[in-house]
């Protein structure tokens, strides 16, 4: 179990990714599992205690703009012009690997992805580092991502060491990861929607982004079922509620031990306006306050024993496209 420290505390979580260790980070988007970026041995605790596959590449965190050339290499314009308008913030850019930044960190690709977080003890322990972190979310491989710091205990505590660190920044204001440009070929490429919109994007490229969601599974949140609760997931529209809801009482395919009664089908609803009668979650309209909440309301809807969760995703916002990911996501057929 690892020790959890607050902001003020930073100097000592930088002390512990000197010395190897592992540190859960805060951001505005999720919580972060961190370790040295050049250190071949500290990434691949990540790769264990996440129990992610080594091929999948890890975001390195650094604390500034200026920061691209560093860990970066024959970093492009557009890359500095997109830095320079979102960064701190929810933007990871996709540059070609710079040598202070392992093979290992990258799973092996000579691209890696970069981005300033923006959340003040996390800025203040990139400073004290000095640097690059790895850090993806702070969750196991494929669940849903941790959005404050009780959730990467919940998650993580029983696979982390004694001398690791949680750093405890309270809830994260956006609850996305981010999105993610690369920038690395011949035109910006969006691999997955996130915290900023392509329209905000766009608007700083002065042409449209290409979009690569359908594109080989390069990035690990582009695999089909990922950021999945254990209960069972059905993505749905506002009109469709009602017969769902029918639809779902009825269906007796719900398998039960032998001999036991048979019990109803319990359903639980996460919607953007309220449900009676049954475990409902009753979320903002607006896809940027529906997102903060998303991660945090699907961890209390796994807590419910329910057989089956009805989504009816957020009704507007330039958000709307990465909240419609996640739950597409959801819901996608498990392998685990
Ligand atoms: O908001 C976020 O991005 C959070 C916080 C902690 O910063 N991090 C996060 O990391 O979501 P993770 O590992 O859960 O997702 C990172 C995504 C993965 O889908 C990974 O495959 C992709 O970024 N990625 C990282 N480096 C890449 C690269 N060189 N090329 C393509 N995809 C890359
Ligand atoms: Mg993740």
């Amino acid at each position: 179990m690892a020790v959890t420290l607050g902001p003020d505390d930073v100097e000592r979580a930088a002390a512990a990714l000197d010395a190897g260790r592992l540190v859960a980070f805060p951001t505005e988007t999720v919580y972060g599992l961190g370790a040295d970026a050049s250190s071949p041995t500290a990434v691949r605790r990540i790769f264990e205690v996440k129990g992610r596959p080594t091929g999948h590449p890890l975001i390195v965190h650094v604390a500034e703009a200026a920061d691209l050339g560093r860990f970066g290499r024959r970093v492009p314009d557009v890359a500095m012009d997109l830095a320079r308008a979102f960064w701190p913030g929810p933007l990871t850019l996709i540059v070609e690997r710079g040598d202070p930044i392992a093979i290992e960190t990258t799973g092996g690709r000579d691209t890696v992805g970069l981005r300033v977080p923006d959340h003040p003890a996390t800025l203040a322990l990139l400073r004290a580092f000095g640097r690059g972190v790895a850090g993806p979310s702070a969750n196991r491989f494929g669940s849903v991502s941790p959005t404050i710091a009780a959730h990467v205990v919940d998650d993580l505590g029983g696979h982390l060491g004694a001398d690791d660190v949680v750093l405890d920044g309270g809830p994260c204001r956006v609850g996305l990861e981010s999105t993610i440009v690369d920038v690395s070929g011949p035109s910006p490429t969006l691999l997955r929607p996130g915290g900023i919109s392509a329209v905000e994007i766009e608007a700083v490229l002065g042409s449209p982004l290409l979009d690569d969601r359908g594109g080989p599974a390069r990035a690990s949140g582009m695999l089909a079922s990922h950021y999945a609760p254990d209960v069972t997931v059905r993505l749905i529209e506002a009109d469709e509620l009602g017969t769902a809801l029918g639809a779902a009482v009825r269906d007796t395919s719900t398998p039960r031990p032998k001999g036991s009664a048979p019990r109803p089908t319990m359903v639980g609803v996460v919607a953007p306006f309220p449900v009676e009668h049954r475990p409902s979650w009753s979320l903002p309209g607006d896809a940027a306050s529906y997102g903060a909440r998303l991660y945090a309301t699907l961890r209390q809807a796994d807590r419910c024993d329910l057989d089956l969760l009805l989504v009816v995703g957020p009704t507007r916002g330039d958000l709307r496209d990465a909240v419609l990911d996640r739950l597409v996501k959801a819901a996608a057929p498990r392998s685990r």
